[in-house]
């Protein structure tokens, strides 16, 4: 079997971003995380919040990763991988195990990684299945009115879409895909990244 798969980002980002996401999902009781990776979020995040279910998803080629931390790191509150592929895969309102609502949702990463089809799906489909005053969570690096919020972030944006990904988007970009979301809290965390709480009206 491969090793198990390894973020420094990650490991550095976690615990920034758990000490929010403690106050933003106080009151939620299932979170879906959309493009889960290698799996180290989920096994910190579902840890440290034991109010709440975790349910990982990603493409099929990152389950193998995901599952290795859970198996290391298990947890009664966190649910393995399923297939999620945005504007490919029916989105499911329901969570896998208990039919409970996700009233959470969580995507790292993922906005500058998808293409623009994609990401669109993620936003309307989120404000389409998020329930009155369900919490959406997304961490990663975005442009600000127009404007990069550091030279390498620039950088990365161009080859990001010189490799063929969708590249950063525009937070308004993203709201104006989501009328349904209200923007509560854009918060400014390390390494020019951010974390946008999105409220459903
Ligand atoms: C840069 S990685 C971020 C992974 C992890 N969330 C993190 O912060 O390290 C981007 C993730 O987005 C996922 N992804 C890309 N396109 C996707 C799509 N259309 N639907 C769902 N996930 C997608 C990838 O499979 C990958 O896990």
């Amino acid at each position: 079997m491969d090793p198990k798969p390894f973020s420094q980002a990650c490991e550095n980002n976690k615990e920034p971003i758990l000490s929010h996401l403690k106050k933003a999902f106080a009151n939620v009781a299932h979170v879906l995380e959309v493009g889960s990776g290698t799996g180290q979020h989920a096994v910190y995040f579902a840890s440290a919040m034991q109010h709440l279910h975790w349910h990982c998803s990603d493409l099929e080629d990152y389950h193998q990763g995901i599952n290795q931390w859970i198996d290391d790191f298990p947890s009664k509150n966190l649910h393995r991988p399923f297939t999620l592929k945005l504007a490919r895969d029916e989105w499911k309102s329901t969570s896998s195990t208990s039919g409970e609502m996700f009233d959470g949702i969580y995507s790292a990463n993922t906005a500058h990684i998808m293409l623009k089809h994609e990401i669109k799906a993620l936003m309307a489909s989120v404000a389409y299945h998020l329930p009155k005053n369900g919490v959406f969570c997304q961490y990663g690096p975005f442009i600000v009115d127009g404007k990069f919020t550091s030279d390498s972030n620039a950088e990365f944006h161009e080859s990001l879409i010189s490799a063929g990904r969708g590249g950063y988007r525009d937070i308004s970009e993203l709201a104006a895909w989501a009328p349904e979301l209200v923007l509560t809290q854009r918060i400014d965390m390390p390494a020019n990244n951010m974390l946008l709480i999105w409220q459903r009206k």
